[in-house]
């Protein structure tokens, strides 16, 4: 079996070097991020089944000048030469590497924040397919003010800034600005060049071959032992839970908890897919009576969201404790844990205040004393949606816009009972019927509706009336972390409202979030 092409990336904590990562992945380029001071010769040891080809030192927000700057130990970076393998220095790693080979790095006069452009001094394979002058992400403070003999500079800036150095003698590859910002023109061609001229990757990340590895892999780790699955019909859950099924089958057992707060439909759409289509063991259980019982009164979101994921966990836990009394034995509880957050508590700078404290199966492993199998640990979630696909998921499902945990209970505003609920839930399936209808649910990110806790007067026929308004709401973004409204045109606002209005009783008007993120956030509680 072939091994995988690796490249690592060592963080020093920019902002963007996820980033980095992205960029790579998108050319099916396998890395991995590691904080700077990770042990090397332990981690290469613990990739056996990946080929390391060439590492990047990322940028980082510190100054090498200053007296407790994230460094890179003399045995990590002895060992590294050792490998003789090509070193690619992002910003940080620039100046981290000119000041280890005996070059020199002050305080500029010149700071080069945003937008720069540079000229090519020399045509190098790193160049190779760039113009001769381009524009350039830059963010520093500090620069190269000497350089060993052996660095050729490549490029300058044009205030005069070194803007890149190389040495192909010692395999070193260093840049002052950002390439994987999408603002550097050729950025994407840069870390082309790096990794498949330089370091000459061959052996791509592609997930036919993740498929049948991680297949290999858990029913190792599996052996004989059930495992469990607590199935939202979320993407990531989804994915993870279907390839469990093709590793171990019927060993693998789904929890389907209605708590209620789901989309129109919803429930009896999962546990269709999944017994249906792929003949899963899945348990069902309406738990909505008792999520709206321990909700009733309750107003504040953060309180919403705290009683939702314990009664999660009571739930599933009883079933587990059912699942025991029966006889059967579990060892595992399956998570889609995606990449971005296991980097977020791996990093050197500690848990980032973006990491959601609301996961919604958190506090499980610990209370019933399971070990977590987590196949997705190493992805992105375009990565984990190509799976899905591979495996048979449908597009539709695969391709659905995020959905909170706690569901409409947050889209609820204020107290919530099942008249609201159902509400929203035929509200919020006009609206999103339309979008498909109009060919726009594709280029939206999110897109929802909320019940406000306001009413507000109407005229229906020759009656006044005095009803609900519904907010709408639809977001262009990334990865959630910001997020822009989306400019419907008219006629699909009017065709939305209209039909709403005049479908729903206790509705009499519409309106249209405009706000952005931040400062506003994407959700309303
Ligand atoms: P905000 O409202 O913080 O949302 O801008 C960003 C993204 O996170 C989702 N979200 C949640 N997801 N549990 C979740 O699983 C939650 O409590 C929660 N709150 C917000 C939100 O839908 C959006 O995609």
């Amino acid at each position: 079996m072939k091994k995988t092409d690796l490249i690592l990336i060592l963080d020093f904590g920019s902002q963007y070097t996820q980033l980095i990562a992205r960029r790579l992945r998108e050319m099916s380029v396998y890395c991995e991020i590691q904080p700077y001071n990770t042990g090397i010769r332990n981690y290469i040891a613990s990739k056996k089944g990946h080929q390391i080809r060439g590492i990047v030192y990322s940028g980082g927000p510190a100054s090498v000048l200053s007296k407790d700057s994230p460094d890179i130990s003399d045995d990590n970076y002895e060992f590294i030469r050792r490998l003789n393998i090509p070193v690619l220095g992002v910003c940080y790693g620039l100046q981290l590497i000119a000041i280890k080979s005996g070059g020199k790095i002050h305080r500029s006069k010149i700071r080069e924040y945003g937008l720069t452009k540079i000229k090519i001094k020399e045509k190098t394979k790193l160049f190779s397919g760039c113009k001769e002058e381009f524009n350039v992400w830059m963010s520093h403070g500090d620069s190269v003010e000497f350089l060993p003999e052996k660095f050729r500079k490549t490029s300058r800036s044009v205030n005069g800034v070194i803007s890149s150095y190389e040495s192909t003698e010692d395999k070193i590859y260093a840049l002052q600005f950002h390439p994987e910002v999408n603002h550097t023109e050729y950025g994407k061609k840069i870390l082309y060049n790096f990794a498949f001229k330089i370091c000459g990757i061959k052996n791509l990340f592609l997930p036919s071959s993740f498929i049948r590895e991680k297949i290999k892999e858990i029913k190792q780790v599996a052996g004989n032992a059930h495992v469990i699955c607590a199935l939202s019909g979320g993407v990531d859950s989804s994915v993870a839970a279907v390839l469990l099924h093709k590793a171990i089958g019927n060993k693998l057992i789904c929890i389907h908890i209605d708590n209620g707060l789901m989309r129109k439909d919803e429930s009896r759409k999962v546990v269709d897919l999944f017994r249906k289509h792929f003949h899963f063991k899945l348990i069902f259980v309406d738990a909505s009576e008792l999520f709206l019982k321990r909700l009733k009164g309750v107003t504040d979101p953060e309180q919403k969201r705290k009683i939702i994921g314990k009664t999660f966990i009571d739930v599933f836990d009883r079933e587990a404790k059912k699942l025991k009394n029966k006889g059967i034995k579990i060892k595992y509880l399956v998570q889609g844990t995606l990449y971005p957050d296991v980097i977020e508590s791996v990093s050197f700078r500690g848990p980032s205040v973006t990491i959601k404290s609301h996961h919604n199966v958190g506090g499980l492993p610990e209370k019933m004393n399971l070990l977590l199998i987590e196949p997705f640990r190493e992805l992105f979630k375009d990565e984990v949606r190509e799976i899905g696909m591979k495996m048979g998921l449908p597009e539709r499902f695969i391709k659905r816009h995020p959905f909170p945990g706690p569901g409409l209970a947050v889209r609820v505003l204020g107290d919530l009972d099942k008249y609201k609920l159902n509400l929203l839930k035929e509200v919020d399936d006009i609206f999103i019927k339309g979008l498909y209808e109009f060919g726009l649910y594709d280029k939206i990110w999110q897109a929802f509706s909320v019940l406000l806790p306001v009413q507000s007067v109407g005229v229906m026929g020759d009656e006044r009336s005095y009803e609900n308004v519904i907010t709408l709401r639809a977001v262009t973004s990334t990865d959630g972390m910001t997020a822009d409204f989306y400019s419907f045109n008219k006629d699909f606002l009017s065709y939305i409202s209209n039909k709403i209005i005049n479908s729903i009783k206790g509705v009499n008007r519409v309106v249209y979030d405009i706000s952005s993120k931040p400062p506003a956030t994407i959700e309303w509680e």
